[in-house]
């Protein structure tokens, strides 16, 4: 069981050495417009004495860089009340994930992060490599919980898809599946939440869905990403460059829920959910532009947005292509077709623009505990 794990956690990393944040400008964008919401949550907040630190997590952080400056506000704010309260910061991914990227720019000691947490006293980050789907801190000790762009992700990958690499693209049983997976998980996420926050603490999430519109990441209009994924990497089959078995490997271990399916525990008072004490106080979904295809229609440059634009695909999804291949090819055959890869995709952006684009779609959720 844990091998299985280990081994699929594998193909859920983000490019490390701090790629990801570099690369990944509208995830940002995605965390700076869930301020507010964590702003007010944070403000809610009562803790017994002052010796208590105000326990933040951050669940899914990748190497930190795009939440960065959340929790510098939220810091800002929690002072501008209480000038010495403790803070403590816990940022959680998967053991995998590049930890030694995201504590260097805590420390300031990243090129385009000189500064870090470094000019705040008081604060404390930790990191955890423990998977949301465990408990991660004490029972009863968080203040307020984090987490973007990250609980797509799911505990298992219940099947490969015919046809395609995403359920966005999966029918009949292989739908059903990944749907089934997605809601028991959504439970575990939130059944842990409730038995790490304190009373009256609180949770806010940004998670990727299929809104209201049947739109998701980067099928907004125009070139559905996913569908671009599965033609480029059959591409390469039908090129002789992988394997049938390698082909049919290529599935992201994710599932986007409906907003109706967020809520759903919610709003059934006998939800083991409701039961543990959570409850939903705001839910809305928003699509964030892709700021790539927004410069493109700015400069025009063809060339250029194909360049800037495949990389943020690349910082999530290239484990999940690299982990489809057979492991007894050498490393550097590996690498070969996996930049092949990303060079079809790029040199089509490149050929006929128009069209493509990764708008994201949230679904923003607030969550109080009772007490
Ligand atoms: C797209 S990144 C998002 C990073 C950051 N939160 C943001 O919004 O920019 C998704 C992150 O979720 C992490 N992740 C995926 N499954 C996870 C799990 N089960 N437990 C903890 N982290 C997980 C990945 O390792 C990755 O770092």
């Amino acid at each position: 069981m844990a091998a299985v794990e280990a081994k699929s956690s594998a193909q859920i990393a983000m490019r490390g050495a701090g790629y990801y944040s570099a690369h990944t400008v509208g995830a940002k964008t995605v965390i700076d417009a869930a301020t507010d919401l964590v702003l007010e949550a944070a403000a809610e907040i009562r803790l017994p004495d002052a010796a208590t630190p105000f326990a933040v997590a951050d669940y899914g952080c990748a190497d930190g860089g795009t939440s960065i400056d959340l929790h510098r506000a939220l810091i800002a704010d929690i002072r501008r009340r209480e000038t010495d309260r403790p803070v403590a910061l816990y940022y959680t991914d998967l053991p995998g994930n590049d930890y030694s990227a995201l504590f260097k720019r805590l420390q300031g000691m990243l090129p385009m992060d000189a500064i870090g947490f470094t000019n705040f006293a008081r604060v404390y980050p930790f990191a955890s490599g423990t998977t949301f789907y465990r408990q991660i801190v004490p029972s009863g000790t968080l203040s307020l919980g984090f987490s973007a762009t990250a609980m797509h992700w799911t505990s298992a990958k219940p099947g490969q898809i015919t046809g395609h690499v995403h359920s966005v693209g999966a029918k009949g049983e292989e739908l059903a599946a990944f749907r089934a997976q997605s809601l028991k998980d959504w439970e575990t996420i939130l059944l842990h939440r409730a038995a790490e926050l304190r009373p009256g603490g609180w949770l806010v999430m940004a998670n990727f869905c299929i809104d209201e519109e049947g739109r998701y990441l980067g099928h907004t209009g125009g070139e559905s990403m996913f569908d671009q994924y599965e033609k480029h990497w059959r591409g390469l089959h039908e090129a002789g460059a992988i394997t049938r078995a390698e082909y049919d490997r290529a599935t992201f271990q994710q599932h986007y829920r409906t907003p109706e399916e967020c809520a759903a525990p919610f709003r059934d008072p006998d939800s083991a959910v409701s039961r543990a004490g959570l409850e939903l106080k705001k839910v809305f979904t928003r699509v964030t532009a892709c700021p790539y295809a927004q410069d493109f229609r700015r400069h025009g440059d063809a060339a250029a947005f194909a360049k800037a634009y495949i990389p943020t695909l690349r910082s999530w999804s290239e484990s999940t292509f690299a982990g489809a291949l057979d492991p007894a090819r050498p490393a550097d055959e590996r690498a070969a077709i996996i930049d092949r890869f990303y060079d079809s995709y790029e040199s089509a952006v490149a050929a006929a623009p128009q069209g493509h684009g990764m708008d994201y779609v949230h679904c923003f959720m607030q969550i109080r505990k009772r007490g």
